[in-house]
């Protein structure tokens, strides 16, 4: 058994965490910056940043004095490598090389997403590999087919933008404030999905990816015309996301062969209409459907510990020279 501290700065959560590889959390800590990035509509990368910098040696205090562990205790300390914001990323990643350096402990450079696909197994002891793993985050949406710690296969991602990122525009445009993804669900509880005719695109296609920028602009026209309210906008295009996840998901089972589960990660899984409609999925292919909790779906540093304590296991640890990056897929 083996002990972790993550570290998790690569948007706007600052988060530690302590966990272990037998799936105990014994501390953790989120601290999101909402206020600071909401009067400009967005996440401002400088203003993360410097948040990071601010919020970040306080948080890795607080887990390992709520878990009353020196940092002489854990294992090894693994940190968010990208991809992400540069500046977030560097400032976690540092952190945990100095953290690193001082205790004298390995480092383990984690990909974010690789946190977001290994998030489910740990709270689920019986989801086992592979599996097929919707990633639906501010970032990403991608399908991948995870066949072990490191081993990601990857049939799908989206030729504009991310299906969060897609929420969060429309909400902009609906005036529904920042963080989008929580706003435009909460406002669809009001509205009727059927009311505005919005596309979906790519759908039917054999190659099965995503592209949500045209449903965004098809958001717009709908709001620009005043014929519609926004919780009927919302409540149609949140519609019209889940049919294009659905329709994507479902061709990428025919890729899929000796899955044991669908599976969805990322901050979109927090959304209850995706979970919905992903659990009916999975039922139609008598497969089980694990979905985390709602707190591991969002960026947290348990997901990161979790990753970390994996590849520690695996023996998969990194040099101090481990490299931040900007862009790195799975
Ligand atoms: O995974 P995450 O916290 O950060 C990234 O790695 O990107 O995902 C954040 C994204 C944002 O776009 C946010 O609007 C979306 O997840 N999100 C949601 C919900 N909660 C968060 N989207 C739809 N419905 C939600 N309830
Ligand atoms: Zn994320």
């Amino acid at each position: 058994m083996s002990l972790i501290l993550g570290i998790e700065s690569s948007c706007d959560e600052t988060a530690a965490a302590l966990v272990t590889s037998d799936r105990h959390i014994l501390a953790q800590r989120v601290a999101g910056q909402e206020s600071a990035h909401r009067p400009f509509g967005g996440v401002v990368p400088e203003i993360a940043a410097r948040a990071h910098v601010e919020i970040l040696p306080a948080l890795i205090a607080d887990v390992l004095a709520e878990a009353r562990i020196a940092l002489a205790g854990v294992d090894a300390i693994a940190a968010t490598a990208g991809p992400g914001l540069i500046g977030g990323v560097m400032v976690g990643l540092m952190t945990g090389k100095g953290l690193a350096l001082a205790a004298n402990k390995p480092l383990i450079a984690v990909n974010h997403l690789e946190g977001h696909a290994l998030s489910p197994m740990l709270t689920d002891p019986n989801l086992a590999f592979p599996y097929l793993l919707l990633l639906v985050s501010g970032g990403h949406c991608q399908l991948l087919f995870v066949e072990g710690v490191g081993r990601y296969r990857r049939l799908a991602t989206t030729i504009d933008d991310a299906a969060g990122e897609a929420f969060d525009k429309s909400a902009k445009l609906l005036g529904l404030g920042f963080p989008g993804g929580p706003a435009v669900e909460k406002a669809a509880k009001d509205g009727d999905s059927e009311a505005v005719p919005l596309p979906r695109p790519l759908t039917g296609t054999a190659e099965p990816h995503f592209s949500f920028a045209g449903l965004k602009s098809a958001v717009l026209r709908a709001h620009d015309s005043g014929h519609y309210s926004v919780p009927d906008i919302a409540a149609s295009f949140q519609r019209a996301v889940v049919d294009c996840l659905l329709d994507r998901t479902k061709r990428a089972l025919t890729h899929a062969a000796g899955a044991t589960a669908l599976v969805v990660a990322g901050g979109v899984a927090a959304n209850q209409a995706v979970r919905g409609a992903l659990q009916a999925l999975a039922d139609a292919h008598d497969l089980p459907f694990v979905a985390p909790p709602l707190w591991l779906c969002t960026d947290n540093a348990a997901m990161i510990a979790w990753a970390g304590a994996l590849r520690y296991e695996a023996g998969m640890v990194d040099g101090l020279d481990a490299a931040a990056r900007a862009r790195w897929p799975l």
